[in-house]
């Protein structure tokens, strides 16, 4: 395989012997809007925008010692890593808020090759929404497949205002009872227009992690042709053919591509709105590679995830998303009280997990080590979804029975119901939440126990 890691901008780190990398979360600046605006002020870690990207080998050990220089409490949750609890990241539930000026050190071993990523799990909605993630890139036991570069690419969508700063108002009820903090500039690596030279005929490794807050893209690739081989870190039994691609935010896709463009033209990475599609990642064919394209990819090798056990007898519990705006919902219970709609949003909580708007005391469901469990979610609200477990990797069930891929975080649309099921094999507390920051924060945020 041939690493292009110089090419991404990234800065691969290294692990001393002895003391462990330090992730600071601060401050930082970035020319993140076009250079005739001002550098927009950021939070990074190490102050920068993705954080340091993190490629470690498949069952290998993670250490960092996490530095808080931000005003506000934090941690980092390791998303998709199936970690151990105590290293999740999640406060209150999996260990204290790092207050600003201290320090708590992560270390747990990475057991699953793929793409995952680190994000804050504190006021999340702000901190990400000031720029705080990064990849978390775990490379397969036996190399990967070949390819000529393989790099990562995480698109964010920034709510800027004029002056290329980030526009403040995280606690807007308004969004937070419909999308979501939806931005108004979208970038690729931290860049609005992500550029680099490609050859024809080569082939390409792409890891696409969408860290928005809120934002579902709808991608498109011209002028390249490819396959899915991955999603949410975990390999697809068999690869995809690339069409339209669909990433929640917190979802990845780790996809292969060829560029099918001649020199001289130009390939695109297209993201589709409502206002059409535009590039968000622009590829300049300036050479030949070799005269034919390569074929097609064999499948990665599996990760060592259990296989699910019958459904019938599963361990089930049963998930009723509600509220938000045109919702049907009329209250919900907080602080042990019923409160109508508009006593909640004063108390900022908009949506509500099984007719409750706080994290419950009681765990949706608690699972024996071991077992296979079974959720059936029903999305009763006029908005899309994205359901994230954490510690664990679950397949959708179909109506006929059938077993999607493996993943960690599922797009719900308005109005849809899905099932789920996972083996509860990871010891611990873990939330099960809306990836949508100003939803989980507003209400969709519960979690399971796993003896
Ligand atoms: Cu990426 Cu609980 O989140
Ligand atoms: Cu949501």
């Amino acid at each position: 395989m041939v690493a292009a890691l110089a090419a991404t901008g990234f800065r691969p780190t290294a692990l001393q012997a002895g003391t462990p990398p330090d992730l600071i979360a601060r401050e930082g600046v970035l020319q993140l809007a076009p250079a005739n605006y001002p550098e927009t002020q950021v939070w990074g870690y190490n102050g920068a925008v993705p954080g340091p990207m993190i490629r470690l080998p498949q069952g290998a050990r993670m250490t960092r010692r996490f530095q808080n220089e931000l005003p506000q409490p934090s941690t980092i949750h390791w998303h998709g890593i199936r970690l151990d609890n105590a290293m999740d990241g999640v406060p209150g539930l999996t260990q204290d808020v790092v207050e600003p000026g201290a320090t708590f050190l992560y270390d747990f071993v990475v057991p699953d090759a793929g793409t995952y990523w680190y994000h804050p799990h504190n006021r999340s909605y702000e901190q990400m929404a000031r720029g705080l993630s990064g990849a978390l890139v775990v490379e397969e036991a036996g190399g990967g497949p070949e390819v000529d570069n393989d790099e990562v690419l995480l698109i964010d969508d920034w709510r800027l205002a004029e002056d290329a700063q980030i526009a403040g108002g995280f606690g807007d009820m308004h969004d937070w009872a419909h999308a979501g903090r939806i931005g108004n500039w979208i970038t690729v690596n931290g860049l609005g227009d992500w550029r680099k030279p490609v050859q024809q005929h080569s082939r390409h490794r792409w890891r696409l992690v969408n860290t928005a807050n809120a934002r579902i893209f709808s991608l498109e690739a011209q002028g390249l042709g490819g396959w899915i081989i991955a999603l949410d870190g975990m390999p697809l039994d068999a690869p995809q053919p690339l069409d339209r691609l669909t990433l929640a935010p917190a979802q990845r896709a780790d996809i292969i591509v060829d560029v099918t463009a001649s020199v001289g033209e130009e390939a695109f990475l297209v993201s589709f709105e409502r206002d059409g599609g535009y590039a968000i990642a622009t590829f300049d064919v300036t050479a030949i590679a070799r005269s034919e394209r390569l074929d097609a990819p064999s499948p990665l090798p599996p990760n060592p995830v259990p296989q699910l056990g019958p459904l019938e007898t599963a361990r089930k519990a049963a998930l009723l998303m509600e509220g938000g705006a045109m919702g049907r919902m009329g209250g919900a219970m907080m602080g042990g009280q019923m409160m109508g709609m508009r006593e909640m949003a004063g108390a900022g909580k908009v949506w509500a997990f099984n007719g409750m708007a706080d994290m419950p005391d009681e765990p949706l469901v608690a699972a024996d080590r071991g077992e296979t469990v079974r959720i059936d979610i029903t999305n009763d609200t006029a908005w899309p979804h994205a359901m994230h477990l954490h510690g664990h990797h679950f397949r959708q069930i179909g109506s006929n029975g059938t077993a999607g891929p493996l993943r960690d975080t599922l797009l719900m649309d308005r109005g849809e119901t899905a099932q789920i099921a996972f083996v509860a094999d990871n010891p611990g507390d873990w939330l099960l939440h809306c990836h949508m920051l100003e939803h989980s924060a507003g209400g969709m945020m519960t979690w399971l126990r796993v003896a």
